[in-house]
């Protein structure tokens, strides 16, 4: 039987590292065979491409490199972790998939959906997650946990208003995409968003 795909979005500082270690462990204990992994990135390709997107040093990179890369290291990812996997039967866990395209890359910086939709087309055709978890916090939330944290990346040095468009993006996704995409709270105490992940994982498992 195929596995499920998992993926799990948010802006900055939401928090989503835990949440991974938390989906992994429990999907783990269910007994399920599982790969966790993450975009960009995910292959020796992949994490080469990462270098280069999140390179602070780079930041003048048009916007459409910047949407083709993500694609690139995609396609890579797709093709030789994520697809092997789910045929072999694993379940994969991965942290931001396309959701994160559309959000950063088409409300962030205003690409257009639809052109989005034509490279997600040529490039991954109908491969969908199963579930995504979006936590959510306010942009303060956000912002101050990347500043505590320091050693910006290229996308931490955006400014508020490109973090306020991020996360409309990826509000709107999640109204249009409610029956996949679970949008969880995540300035909630660790335990009832915790609590909200496991319910939705329950109904999956
Ligand atoms: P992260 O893995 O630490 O969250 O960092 C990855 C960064 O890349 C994050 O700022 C979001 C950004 N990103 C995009 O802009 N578009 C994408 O399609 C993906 C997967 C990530």
């Amino acid at each position: 039987m195929r596995g499920k795909f998992i993926t799990l979005e948010g802006i900055e500082g939401s928090g989503k590292t835990t949440q991974l270690e938390f989906v992994t462990e429990y999907i783990k204990k269910a007994g399920k065979e599982l790969v966790c992994t993450r975009e960009p990135g995910g292959t020796l390709v992949g994490e080469k491409i990462r270098d280069i997107l999140l390179d602070h040093q780079l930041p003048s990179m048009h916007s459409d490199t910047e949407l083709m890369l993500m694609f690139a290291a995609r396609v890579e990812h797709i093709r030789q972790v994520i697809e092997p996997a789910l045929s072999e039967g694993k379940w994969v866990v991965c942290d931001r998939f396309y959701d994160a395209t559309y959000a950063y890359q088409g409300y962030g910086r205003d690409i257009s959906l639809q052109r989005i939709d034509e490279l997600k087309e040529f490039s991954i055709g109908s491969l969908i997650p199963d579930r995504t978890f979006l936590l959510d916090v306010s942009l303060d939330i956000s912002m101050q946990r990347v500043t505590e944290r320091g050693n910006k990346d290229r996308f931490e040095n955006e400014k508020i208003d490109f973090y306020t468009k991020v996360r409309e993006g990826y509000l709107e996704i999640a109204k249009q995409n409610s029956a996949r995409v679970c949008l969880v709270n995540a300035e909630q105490a660790i335990e009832d968003v915790q609590a909200e992940i496991q319910l939705s994982l329950d109904q999956m498992l």
